[in-house]
């Protein structure tokens, strides 16, 4: 979009509220500042001071995405305060954030409720700069003994999501559903919480984090209340083959037909970077820098609507596999783990080829061909279909194309960064028992392959020309049978 026809959208937008196509989103990597770790609670001044040291740097960034046409703007899990707190030792930092429905704007109003020093400033960066702006927050809700589940403490501490009309009006408040280890500040609410709201470019729906591994509330969002974009804050720590952040992120918007603004915090001692726009047909912009500790704002234009883009189509992803009898071939497997769980494997031995491999009911297939093969460098195929046990239950099924770490064959499924072997193609596809499945492809040094693959109807990950001249570290269907969950209701 040009600038004139930007300022000519904006005045539209601006006068009559009409709906836009395509929308500029925002997105800022923080590296947050922490507060020293204690064992006793801060004053709230203190508390205070630390929080508006993390949002000087947020209002900046807000500040340039609105400059630079963003209509909204998302910042990272945790982004405030950090996350080195027991029960105790969060008090200070929390809030009671109000349901939106109260319609309030607390920039105008900060005193119509309790201390709300950052929610008022949160609203004043959004109001003072017309743009939508999405933050991390601790609320607290006070509760009554005749609520048996009632902390001691008499009250819930939820990580929150808050969202910031143009107007500075609060419009979502989204307590996190699935918590990850360790927050033990934290307590999940009695029911999932569904948290959408209506813009002129599009229906959003918001989680943090952890929920995206999840059907409650991540994927009904999408299923059951078919919103246009999911804002997502995070603080991702990144995992190797198959769980980096800008891997695992854009495959999502991609398997879930939506657009994802991911947003996650920066820290490079916890294999903590990884932002991104997302939609359903591109991986770009991307941020991942374990080089240094700089934030990273992004900025880039998207579909209001991307599953009405004429480009868009459903996937059935084990069409191929069911319409070509494939038997498993006659190759020799043998077992490795990726992230603890037991994955069959088979080595690719030849410049070309195709292999079928199976692990009960479910079999994936391989048809590829090496451009510039490393002699140094091993490559496995690899089929999964089982409970993921550890840090988190959750079911999958999955077909990979990965890189191993040394030329021995124990190290396939550990984690490494980089290859110097070219494919000049692949297509992989399997025969999932769920319509939830996540393409992922990475390129050597963590990069993503933007324009250099595609997902046919049928289901098959199809690499495209240009990934001849990039060394691949994984190619992979990342399905998940939501149903054979522990915690499935
Ligand atoms: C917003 O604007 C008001 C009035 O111009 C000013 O007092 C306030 O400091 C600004 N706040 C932010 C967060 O920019
Ligand atoms: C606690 O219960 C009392 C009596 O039922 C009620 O008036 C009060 O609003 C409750 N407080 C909270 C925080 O729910
Ligand atoms: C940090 O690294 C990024 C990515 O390599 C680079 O763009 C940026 O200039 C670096 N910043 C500093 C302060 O060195
Ligand atoms: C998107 O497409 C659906 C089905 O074709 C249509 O009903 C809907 O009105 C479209 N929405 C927008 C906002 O264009
Ligand atoms: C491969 O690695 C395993 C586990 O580290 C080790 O026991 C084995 O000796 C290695 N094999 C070779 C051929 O180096």
């Amino acid at each position: 979009m040009d600038a004139a026809a930007f300022l000519l959208s904006v005045l539209l937008w601006a006068s009559s509220c009409q709906a836009l196509d395509k929308f500029i989103a925002a997105t800022y990597e923080h590296a947050v500042i922490h507060p020293e770790e204690t064992t006793t609670p801060v004053t709230r001044q203190a508390a205070l001071d630390l929080m508006n040291k993390n949002m000087d740097i947020l209002e900046e960034a807000v500040k340039t995405a609105a400059q630079q046409g963003a209509h909204i703007i998302v910042t990272p899990e945790d982004g405030i305060y950090g996350w080195r707190f027991t029960r105790e030792t969060i008090y200070p930092y929390l809030e009671d954030i109000p349901d939106p429905s109260v319609d309030w704007i607390p920039c105008s109003d900060p005193n119509r409720y309790g201390p709300a020093d950052v929610q008022t400033r949160l609203s004043c960066m959004a109001k003072n700069n017309s743009i939508y702006v999405v933050a991390n927050i601790g609320d607290k809700k006070l509760c009554n003994k005749s609520d048996k589940e009632c902390p001691a403490d008499g009250q819930y501490n939820y990580n929150t999501a808050v969202v910031y009309d143009s107007s500075g009006k609060l419009v979502a408040r989204y307590h996190k559903y699935n918590l990850f280890l360790g927050e033990v500040q934290f307590n999940v609410p009695k029911e999932p919480e569904i948290v959408t709201f209506d813009t002129p470019f599009g229906k959003f729906g918001i989680f943090i984090c952890f929920d995206i591994l999840f059907y409650y509330p991540a994927a009904a969002l999408v299923v059951d209340h078919n919103v246009d974009t999911i804002i997502f804050p995070t603080a991702w720590m990144n995992v190797l083959p198959h769980l980096t952040a800008i891997e695992f992120h854009s495959a999502w918007a991609m398997g879930m037909g939506v657009n994802l603004i991911s947003a996650n915090t920066h820290k490079t001692s916890m294999r903590m970077t990884g932002n991104g726009i997302f939609s359903p047909d591109k991986v770009v912009p991307y941020y991942y820098n374990m080089q240094n500790e700089s934030g990273h704002l992004l900025i880039s234009e998207l579909n209001s609507h991307p599953r009405n883009s004429s480009t868009y189509y459903p996937i059935t992803w084990n069409q191929y596999s069911s319409q070509n009898d494939i038997c498993p071939s006659e190759s020799q497997v043998f077992n490795g783990l990726i992230f603890h769980d037991k994955y069959t494997f088979t080595e690719l031995k030849e410049l070309h080829g195709e292999y079928s491999i199976c692990q009960n009911d479910f079999c994936c297939h391989l048809n590829y061909a090496i451009g510039e093969w490393d002699s140094d460098e091993v490559y496995v195929f690899g089929v999964f279909d089982g409970l993921h046990t550890v840090e988190g239950e959750y079911y999958l099924q999955i077909c990979t194309l990965l890189k191993c770490q040394s030329t021995n064959l124990t190290s396939c499924g550990e984690s490494v960064e980089s290859a110097s072997t070219k494919f000049d193609s692949f297509s992989i596809s399997g025969s999932f028992s769920t319509s939830f499945v996540f393409p992922e492809v990475l390129l050597t040094n963590v990069h993503l392959a933007p324009d250099m693959f595609q997902v046919f109807k049928d289901g098959r990950l199809t690499s495209k020309s240009g990934i001849s001249s990039h060394p691949l570290l994984s190619a992979t269907l990342f399905g998940r049978l939501y149903q054979k969950d522990p915690t499935s209701k």
